[in-house]
């Protein structure tokens, strides 16, 4: 049997194709353009993702035997916003989870309608990228656009609904709406009213592991692949991520280094911290978890590799780098504001502590340094709640890197456990798909047989010393400039 994972990113979407064993027999990534229109705004075009999505499809399954393919999930970045008029055209370019136009929005929900009631009805408070803000932006800002809504519905939901023709969604990308009740699982009436949408426009709710349908015969046609192929719901992407390094069940943690950077602890019970710093989301394994994003992590590396010192041996200028804890020069990766534990639209990047001996090996350290650090104020904001993190796994693009991984386990001074493949949400998609089809008896089980730690980064006492003392200094600074925006 095989199984399918979808992985529509920001930069670019990742499919992975796993045997009902959880080998990994191909995966393929198809780029896609993104694009700024104005400084802090961050769209993409739906059509691009499923072209881009269908042309993977082929390319990975061209060379297996495909009356083996039984079913198909997806990891999707989280919170942007789809919309699609009454004849199924998208009414304009999807709005990402990186965006930051809604400065206003999320203001008047977090200060007019407050904190405590978006707390009761969704578990969380506003944030500049979640789905309902924007909504409220194009309510105001896009009037004709806006009446034409007749479906609402978040990136991976919109290649869901290509494939199976079901207008679907699933409890932990639903989480990131501020539409849904986490606690209850369930559409929030209220806060429904509040954003002026009906529930006909929004999304059926599945678990991530649930069926949703199959191929539409077109589409199966297209592909070659059998009509009972299986759409199963799948998850946000640091969800399925999260069941990609076997980060279930009660009390673990994943940090993603992708676009995105996100530490993410699962729990089989609801919790919400007490300052909604963190998100409290539901999990793709049918329980909870409390997650911290920041919204700009190997983006920051890949900015500065590529776009200004213009390479792209990211290897060769890291073997440079030889002062662990020991670099006065600090990176704000604030590049597209932050989301936690800052919640600031307007935030922007900034080096700081440059001398004229600071060398340009200096100045990536500081990238993958201000990175962890970033990580590291999630990280303290869990253990304010009392949550008990003393170990994690790691995966994404920047999880590729060795130095990463230890100048990560000694900032946050724990274990750090590399596992097999670091595709987390592809991976994680695939494991739904699975699971969807019966080839598990639930997410934990897959998770706990096809997940294997091979290796682990163990922090040094000597080196996690200097780090704390070199993240006492980086937490006064965004206090002190914050001023500046
Ligand atoms: C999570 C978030 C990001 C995106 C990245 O809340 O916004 O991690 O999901 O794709």
């Amino acid at each position: 049997m095989l199984y399918i994972g979808v992985d529509l990113g920001t930069s670019a979407v990742k499919l992975l194709l796993m045997q009902g064993d959880g080998k990994i027999v191909n995966i393929v990534s198809k780029e896609y353009p993104l694009s700024f229109p104005h400084p802090g705004w961050s769209e993409q075009e739906p059509a691009d993702w499923w072209k881009q999505t269908v042309e993977g499809l082929k390319e990975l399954t061209k060379d297996c035997d495909k009356s083996e393919i039984k079913g198909i999930s997806f990891g999707g970045q989280m919170h942007g916003l789809v919309v699609l008029d009454k004849d199924d055209n998208v009414i304009r370019p999807a709005i990402l989870w990186n965006d930051g136009r809604t400065g206003k929005e999320t203001d008047y929900l977090n200060n007019v309608i407050g904190k405590d009631r978006l707390s009761e009805y969704t578990a969380n408070i506003a944030f500049a990228g979640f789905t309902a803000p924007k909504i409220l932006w194009m309510k105001e800002n896009e009037p004709e656009n806006f009446a034409k809504i007749e479906k609402i519905m978040l990136p991976k939901d919109y290649i869901a609904y290509k494939l199976s023709g079901v207008h679907c969604t699933d409890v932990s990308d639903a989480s990131g709406m501020l539409l849904f009740d986490v606690k209850n699982k369930c559409w929030s009436k209220e806060m429904m009213e509040i954003a002026g949408v009906k529930e006909s426009q929004l999304a059926k709710i599945f678990e991530s592991f649930e069926v949703v349908g199959t191929v539409k015969p077109e589409v199966a046609e297209e592909l070659g692949f059998p009509e009972d192929v299986k759409v199963i719901a799948g998850a946000g992407d640091n969800a399925a991520a999260a069941i990609g390094t076997g980060t279930v069940g009660d009390g673990r943690c994943n940090i993603s280094l992708g676009t995105s950077g996100t530490i993410f602890i699962s729990s089989k019970n609801f919790t919400v911290d007490d300052q909604n710093a963190l998100h409290a989301f539901a999990h793709a394994d049918g329980y909870y978890h409390l997650m911290g994003c920041m919204l700009s992590a190997a983006s920051c590396n890949k900015w500065w590799m590529e776009d200004i010192i213009g390479t792209s041996d990211y290897a060769k200028e890291q073997a440079d780098i030889e002062k662990l804890g020991e670099n006065n020069v600090f990176f704000l990766p604030y590049l597209m504001g932050e989301r936690s534990p800052h919640n600031n639209p307007d935030a922007r990047g900034m080096f700081i502590g440059m001398t004229m001996d600071t060398t340009r090996a200096d100045m990536t350290q500081a990238v993958l340094e201000g990175v962890a650090f970033g990580i590291r104020d999630s990280f303290e904001v869990a253990k304010s709640q009392g949550v008990k993190i003393e170990k994690t796994k790691i995966c994404g693009g920047g999880a590729k890197s060795p130095l990463w991984k230890k100048i990560m386990a000694n900032v946050l001074g724990i274990d750090v456990e590399v596992i097999e493949s670091e595709e987390g949400p592809g991976y994680g998609g695939a494991i739904l798909a699975a699971v969807g089809c019966g080839e598990y008896k639930s997410v934990e089980e897959a998770a706990e047989k096809l997940v294997k730690v091979i290796d682990v980064v163990k922090p040094d006492k000597e080196l996690t010393a200097k780090y704390e003392e070199k993240y006492q200094y980086f937490k006064k600074l965004y206090p002190t400039v914050k001023v500046l925006w």
